[in-house]
């Protein structure tokens, strides 16, 4: 069977890696990823073109598509490929708004009663963006309405004062039309611990995965600016040490309601649905979807898929979707990224990676956002450069793994080595004790 992947980062890396022994694969990504392009054909060019991506698709007879990132998904790559005869691992443009409008997002959850919402308020001009905040008793969330690459998002208390201070940022969010949209949508600020949980759809059924926890902190303890992520685990039974049986449930079950809704409102969704939770003191809120597994962690549970990646594809375009089995371990990730980062200071510097080192101490290694070039050298580009994933019995151990594969990759990097530690998660689970009382 030959499969194309679209995209050029880690969690593409780790995609590819998941299909590469079960069929014939193919990449299109717009840097050179050494990680894909020594496992797949591939032609670099730029994955929103999706004009091109089908006529690559359709030149090598490509069966099933398997969209990465969300910016081709928001331009209707999936449109344009189904067109073509190719069937996709990915939503349609109708069904991606879940990620791509957040005001449609929002209006779901209230159309159909699905719980786990919270306040907000769609705006499209400045009287009642003043108005909403001057009587707002809580912190507010200022967000763009469309896709902004995860940087358009504020929030009172971390970047904005108060809510004062928010007017302005909400008013050029508008009057930018930041994200696509003259909209502004105006949330409350949620108190807790944050959660994702991915999953599988076909349309009809969800197969949920592994939670997981990212770090979008730059530096340690949480501290500095938000980043794509810098790093993820998850527990060997699924959970995670501050997340139960039940409120993992919960959120699934908030997953499945969503489904059926999109169905229902603009078309079935099939592909990956990547839930961002907040666990709160009064269980689970979802505070985003993407339309598309997460990155860093696609990279905690690909490696740990026992069913075959290539037959939950099938089963996606199939329409006929089935539980998917994980092994029970535990995983830690940590991404090694430029000095700088989330600045991009040191973009185009060499780096090295050991891989035959970090694979003698059972680690795994996914190439992000770098370039290797003509000398067959590997270079950075803007972003997260290398994700090291440690895999074991317990979060411990894999942390103790990922951490001693990050003394392979040299060059201007940083990574934060608080990710996976005893100490951080024993916070967290501090942090929810507090909160649930
Ligand atoms: N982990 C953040 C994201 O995938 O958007």
């Amino acid at each position: 069977m030959k499969i194309l992947v679209v995209g050029t980062g880690a969690r593409e890396n780790a995609i590819c890696e998941s299909l590469k022994d079960d069929c014939e694969l193919y990449s299109y990504m717009s840097n050179k990823n050494p990680g894909i392009a020594k496992i797949a054909e591939f032609k670099q060019g730029n994955e929103g073109d999706i004009e091109a991506v089908a006529k690559y698709a359709m030149e090598n007879n490509i069966e099933i598509a398997v969209i990465g990132p969300e910016a081709p998904l928001g331009k209707g790559i999936v449109n344009e490929l189904e067109k073509n005869g190719i069937k996709c691992v990915g939503p349609n443009i109708e069904a991606a708004k879940i990620e791509t409008d957040k005001s449609f997002m929002r209006n779901l959850f209230e159309n159909y009663n699905i719980e786990g919402s919270l306040i907000y308020k769609v705006f499209d001009n400045y009287e009642d963006i003043e108005k909403f905040l001057d009587d707002f008793d809580r912190d507010a969330v200022i967000k763009p309405v469309g896709l902004t690459g995860g940087k358009g998002v504020k929030i009172v208390g971390e970047h904005l004062k108060d809510n004062q201070e928010a007017k302005e940022y909400a008013k050029e969010v508008m009057d930018t039309k930041m994200g696509g949209f003259p909209q502004v949508i105006i949330e409350e600020k949620l108190v807790g611990e944050e959660f994702t949980i991915q999953a599988f759809s076909d349309g009809k059924n969800l197969a949920p995965m592994p939670a997981a926890q990212d770090h979008p902190y730059a530096f340690e303890g949480g501290k500095g600016p938000i980043t794509g992520g810098m790093g993820s685990y998850s527990n060997k039974d699924g959970l995670l040490p501050f997340l139960s049986e039940e409120d993992y449930g919960k959120a699934v079950e908030i997953m499945e309601k969503t489904i059926k809704a999109i169905a229902k409102e603009a078309s079935p969704y099939k592909g990956i649905l990547y839930g961002q939770f907040m666990l709160t003191s009064d269980g689970p809120r979802l505070i985003e979807y993407n339309a598309r597994f997460g990155d860093p962690e696609a990279m905690n549970v690909l490696p740990l898929m026992k069913t075959p990646m290539i037959e939950v594809c099938k089963s996606i375009v199939d329409g006929n979707l089935g539980n998917i089995e994980f092994e029970p371990y535990s995983s830690v990730c940590k991404y090694i990224v430029p000095d700088g980062y989330p600045e991009t200071k040191y973009a185009n510097e060499e780096i090295i990676v050991d891989e035959a080192k970090i694979e003698s101490i059972g680690a795994k290694v996914y190439y992000a956002a770098v370039n290797q070039k003509e000398d067959g050298k590997v270079y950075t580009s803007s972003s997260r450069a290398i994700g090291v994933v440690g895999i074991a019995d317990s979060i411990e151990e894999s942390e103790k793994i990922a951490e001693e594969a990050c003394k392979y990759v040299k060059g201007n990097l940083y990574h934060r080595k608080d990710i996976g530690k005893e100490s951080l998660i024993q916070q967290r689970i501090e942090h929810m004790k507090e909160i649930r009382g």
